[in-house]
């Protein structure tokens, strides 16, 4: 197969010069049957691009076929995988298929406790029993950090009848854990390793990023390439490890199960780009870029006095392209505010403690440049007696008091009660802000007092009868 090819992009170059008369789904037939408000806004082309596969031998998603398979081919020798799926609804869904197609009801599953909450509908639906890690709490950054190689270690030795080990890798805000020596004591027991990597895809095309889970032996890994890689939102792949034992059936027949039956070609094609761009001089150029930028706003911030980035140490790494930042005196939460009103500038999240920066392949030298100005005005203005909307707290991290299996508790009879009255009942529900779509709590915890301050947007909560 040709190296350079981009199957689906062909395949859709080819639709739009060969137009049919069209008596099929979409029905809006080309952008005819479209509201022109939103005609307007979006622009004739997408309508007209907006297909599903089937038609005009664009191929088809589940199982995939046609230029959609060769897509999926050239994905995986691009990641270094043996198989790549391309998902829709985001690595939320390859995270639920894994969980399906890897475990059963009752089976044992070691699994960080600061997941994304996808992992835990995964566990829900697959009835798996899971073994929580608490990794590694970076209190003065006020984030969960790397998962402890021995922690796992421990547990395998402690179960005997583990089913998968699933690490979150890297967390949203950059901490790397040592997945090469967690891959090589899964390897040791027999047990196959889970990544979600959801923000790591760019690692595979740079070498001065950590390297990918793949390459250090994880046998299936998912990686959101609509986050970083340049693709269109919800767009994701789903990885199987070249070495890997695991059988990809069991997560393709999970996919099927789980999978849109009119997949968009446009997400579809955005992945295909986005493989294609990753894989190209430009792209790499861009990701090179990214790193320059990072490194270039991390030597501004180590130059202001009260200004402070999360940074790697003798226990984690870190991708250097996601910026952790935190002012002395300042919240994060306000920090956030302030560059917001004053500045126009919107940061990808913020927490009590900090906020998070990403730089991104589609950034310039001056989106940094006018950051870093923002950032030494701030440290040198007294902000005492100003008043900013701040938004919510971020996510506590707090070890949970489990009181019943997560499915058990998921389909046990269950009442909403109102926020005041909840402390001491089972929750019945996961709860959990996004971003980063981490649970506070899901069903079968115990509620607590110390819950409370991090629950501003729930009035009321599900909780077992
Ligand atoms: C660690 C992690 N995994 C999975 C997901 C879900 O990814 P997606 O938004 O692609 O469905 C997220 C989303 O924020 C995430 O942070």
């Amino acid at each position: 197969m040709e190296k350079n090819n981009a199957p689906i992009l062909k395949a859709l170059e080819e639709f739009v010069k060969n137009p049919t008369y069209q008596f099929h789904i979409p029905g809006h037939t080309h952008g005819g049957g479209v509201c022109k408000r939103f005609k307007d806004l979006v622009g004739d082309k997408v309508l007209n691009l907006d297909t599903t596969d089937e038609f005009d031998n664009l191929g088809t998603l589940t199982p995939s076929t046609g230029a959609i398979k060769e897509a999926e081919i050239l994905a995986s020798q691009a990641f270094g995988a043996r198989r790549t799926f391309f998902l829709l609804n985001g690595s939320t869904i390859g995270n639920i298929a894994i969980a399906m197609g890897l475990t059963k009801k009752g089976q044992k599953v070691i699994v960080n406790r600061n997941c994304h909450r996808s992992v835990m509908t995964g566990l829900i639906a697959s009835g798996a029993e899971p073994l929580w890690v608490i990794p590694q709490k970076l209190s003065e950054w006020g984030l969960w950090g790397n998962v402890n190689p021995e922690d796992i270690e421990k547990l395998l030795k402690e179960n005997e009848d583990v089913a998968l080990v699933w690490i979150t890798n890297p967390t949203y805000e950059g901490v790397v854990s040592d997945i090469e020596q967690i891959a090589k004591i899964c390897k040791r027991y027999s047990v196959p390793l889970a990544v979600d990597e959801a923000h790591g895809c760019l690692w595979n095309f740079n070498d001065e990023l950590p390297p990918s889970s793949l390459s250090l032996g994880a046998d299936v890994v998912v990686n959101s390439l609509h986050k970083t890689g340049g693709s269109l939102a919800q767009s994701s792949m789903l990885h199987i490890g070249k070495n890997s034992k695991i059988n990809e059936d069991f997560i393709e027949k999970s996919l099927m199960l789980l999978h849109t039956t009119t997949p968009s070609i446009l997400l579809l094609a955005s992945l295909d780009a986005a493989r294609y761009h990753l894989s190209s001089i430009e792209g790499k150029n861009q990701i090179k870029n990214a790193i320059q930028n990072a490194k270039f706003l991390r030597n501004f911030i180590d130059e202001l006095p009260n200004l402070h980035s999360l940074k790697p140490n003798s226990q984690y790494q870190t991708d250097i392209t996601k910026i952790f930042i935190k002012a002395d005196g300042i919240s994060g939460k306000r920090l956030e505010a302030i560059l917001e009103y004053d500045f126009n500038i919107e940061v990808e999240s913020a927490s009590d403690v900090g906020l998070l920066i990403l730089s991104n392949i589609g950034n310039s030298r001056s989106d940094f440049e006018y950051l870093a100005k923002c950032l030494e005005t701030i440290s040198q203005t007294d902000y005492t007696g100003k008043v900013y909307e701040e938004r919510t707290l971020h996510m506590p991290m707090l070890i949970p008091e489990i009181k019943m299996n997560l499915q058990d508790a998921f389909y046990s009879e269950k009442e909403v009660i109102s926020k005041s009255e909840c402390v001491g009942r089972i929750a019945g529900e996961i709860v959990a802000q996004c971003p980063p779509g981490i649970a506070i709590l899901v069903p079968g915890e115990i509620i607590t007092e110390a819950h409370l301050p991090y629950m501003n947007e729930c009035e009321t909560i599900e909780v077992l009868k």
